[in-house]
Formats: C-alpha cells, sequence, structure tokens
C-alpha cells in the first residue's frame, strides 16, 4: 500500500531533505502535501522530480493524511501537531515540543525502534535533537556491552542546525568580511559566527547549562532508558555548514580497550569508522559526513587519565541523520510493523 504524506515546514533546510530522503528511498506517497506559512504557500517545491504547490497550514485539513512530518519550529508542532494526529495522521516531530512527555516515544531508528509502539497514546512519535541523535548511534552499543556511567562531551555545531537563516547568517557576515565590511549584529546568533566559535546554543536553563545542553542530558537517559546515566555536555556553534562534530568522553562500569570499542562500532549499524592514526585518517563535516547518511567515528583511544575512560570523536550531517534522515526511518518502521 502507498499513504499520503504531509510536510510542515517543507521549505525549511530540515523539510526540504525530508521530502529528498522520501523519494531517495522510494518510500510509498500516494500523494504528498507540502504545508508552510503564509511567506510561502502558493510557491512551489520539488518531489520526485515533480513541482508541487505549497499549501497554508492554517487552513489545512489534516483529514486522511496518514503520516504528517512536522519540522517548523516548536509552537507550529505545539499548536498544529495534536490536531493532525486527532485528525488521524501519526506525526513524527523534529521539534523539542514533545520530547520530554512521558507518553511520547523519543526513537533513534538504530537504538530504539521497540519504542514506536508506544504511538498510539498521543499518535506523536518525537524525532530526537541532532547532537543526541549521532552521540547515541555510536555509544548504544558501547553502553550494552559494559554499561557506559558517564558521558562528557563538548559538541562543535553547524549553522544549519539554526536552520536556512543561520545559514545565511553564517554566507553574508563571512562574505561582509572578506570584503572589508564591517558585521551588523545578526538575528539567529548572540554573537558573530563568521570566523568565530560561539559557546551557547538555545536558552539558558537555571542551573547554568544552555537548553540545547540540557536536551542532551534528557534524550540520553530517555532513549537508553537509563536514569542513572550522568551527562556533562558543553554544546558550541561553530562557522560550518552542515554536520556536527562531537568530542565524546565516556566513563564505562567495565572496561573496554581501543580495539574492542573499535570493533563494536564496526558492527553498529548506522556507523561508519574513519579511525587511522595518521594525517586525515578521521573523518571531519566537510571530508566524510556533509550531505552523507552516516554517523562517522574516529579518534578512538584509551583515556590516559581515567582507567575505565574511552574517548571518541563522532561527526555526522545534522540535517540528514540528525533530523531528515532518522524522522524517514521512523515512518519506515511505521509502515512495516505498525500501519
Ligand atoms: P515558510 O517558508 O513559510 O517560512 P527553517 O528551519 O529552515 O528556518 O525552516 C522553517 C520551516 O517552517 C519553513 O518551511 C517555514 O515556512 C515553516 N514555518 C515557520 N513558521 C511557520 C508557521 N507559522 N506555519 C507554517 N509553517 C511555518
Amino acid at each position: 500500500s502507498s499513504y499520503k504524506v504531509a510536510m510542515v515546514g517543507a521549505t525549511g533546510a530540515v523539510g526540504e531533505t525530508v521530502l529528498a530522503i522520501l523519494a531517495e528511498r522510494d518510500f510509498p506517497v500516494s500523494e504528498l502535501v507540502p504545508l508552510a506559512s503564509e511567506r510561502s504557500a502558493g510557491g512551489k517545491v520539488s518531489f520526485a522530480g515533480r513541482d508541487i504547490t505549497v499549501q497554508l497550514l492554517d487552513t489545512y485539513d489534516f483529514e486522511g493524511v496518514d503520516i504528517a512530518f512536522f519540522s517548523a519550529g516548536g509552537s507550529v508542532s505545539r499548536e498544529y501537531a495534536p490536531r493532525a494526529a486527532a485528525a488521524g495522521a501519526v506525526v513524527i516531530d523534529n521539534t523539542s515540543e514533545f520530547r520530554y512527555q512521558d507518553d511520547i516515544p523519543l526513537v533513534i531508528s538504530e537504538v530504539n525502534p521497540h519504542a514506536i509502539a508506544q504511538y498510539t497514546s498521543r499518535g506523536i512519535i518525537a524525532n530526537p535533537n541532532c547532537s543526541t541523535m549521532q552521540m547515541l548511534v555510536a555509544l548504544a552499543p558501547i553502553h550494552r556491552a559494559v554499561q557506559i556511567e558517564r558521558i562528557n562531551v563538548a559538541t562543535y555545531q553547524s549553522v544549519s542546525g539554526a536552520g536556512r537563516s543561520g545559514m545565511e547568517e553564517l554566507g553574508r557576515e563571512t562574505a561582509a568580511l572578506l570584503n572589508f565590511q564591517s558585521v551588523e549584529p545578526g538575528k539567529k546568533f548572540p554573537a558573530q559566527i563568521a570566523f568565530n566559535v560561539i559557546p551557547q546554543i538555545d536558552d539558558f536553563q537555571p542551573n547554568g547549562y544552555t537548553k540545547e545542553e540540557m536536551k542532551l542530558v534528557w534524550e540520553t537517559r530517555k532513549i537508553l532508558e537509563d536514569e542513572s546515566i550522568q551527562v556533562n555536555p558543553t554544546a558550541v556553534r561553530v562557522p560550518v555548514f552542515y554536520g556536527h562534530s562531537e568530542a565524546v568522553h565516556i566513563e564505562t562500569s567495565e572496561k573496554i580497550t581501543a580495539e574492542q570499542a573499535r570493533e563494536l562500532l564496526r558492527q553498529a549499524p548506522g556507523v561508519v569508522l574513519v579511525d587511522e592514526r595518521k594525517p586525515g585518517g578521521y573523518p571531519t563535516p566537510v571530508g566524510e559526513a556533509a550531505g552523507a547518511d552516516g554517523v562517522f567515528v574516529g579518534r578512538v583511544r584509551e583515556d590516559i587519565s581515567h582507567d575505565r575512560g574511552l574517548d571518541l570523536w563522532i561527526v555526522s550531517d545534522n540535517i540528514r541523520k540528525g533530523a531528515a534522515l532518522n524522522a524517514v526511518q521512523i515512518a519506515e518502521l511505521l509502515i512495516e510493523d505498525y500501519l
């Protein structure tokens, strides 16, 4: 059979990639409905070689839609996702709006696909944050083998995580500076992003961490179904267009050697090990990750400061596995096992 699919936020960075991946993977779509705000309604997006007219979300009736992807921001999901679910669609939501609610499954296709079964309670499945996604695709097999007690992680996150306008801001600032012009404060980032790094993503929380950092804590515990796992994150925006990187330091309850970890990672679904101890023998956003599906892991080594410590470098395309690809993989599991 085939399915009527709606894409809320079809003109955005994630939305357009969802459409591309649905076509690439031959997802059985009987009808595709691209949705956006009045800014884009009436325009066209391309899907599977055809131009399709974007419709206005405000007035759209979800009756008859089987699967609705949402990637238009938290406030749009808050209002419209429950309406779509009430009309009978299964919602796959890319925002953080529902992720921390107990009766909403939060799913990484390679890590906890069984959690999808819970979708029946609200008709909504949440797609994790991009930084959590790539970290856990790599760490879940290690956690299962030797139980991770603590994760120290610093992220190096690309501007596409802030949407199309984030990429435009980096481009505009870079062009201005290369032309010896001054840079106006941008709207998307709290400081100049061109030729800079910014240790703040999302809002500050009362404990001094940012919300982006706390997402790594909350989502790791929920997805691994382990409330005891300790996570200490620093999330940093860097002037890269596509692909997040992470320096990850774990402490395990049983010792694991670098070679044992490499062997687990070689077999881990979704992981590509790029780990040669020579110049270029590790993944980078531009070199491996951008435009690719994998979670790339390198720099695997035993921590010289801790006898049950292991260090890894994890890179993935935040728009693909970090968002659009995992959403489509959830939809594939959904139609295979549940719809
Ligand atoms: P629009 O083109 O109408 O602004 P990005 O994350 O790349 O910034 O993209 C955000 C996506 O969410 C875009 O497709 C945008 O559509 C859509 N969007 C934002 N606000 C709304 C809204 N109030 N109603 C519907 N779609 C929205």
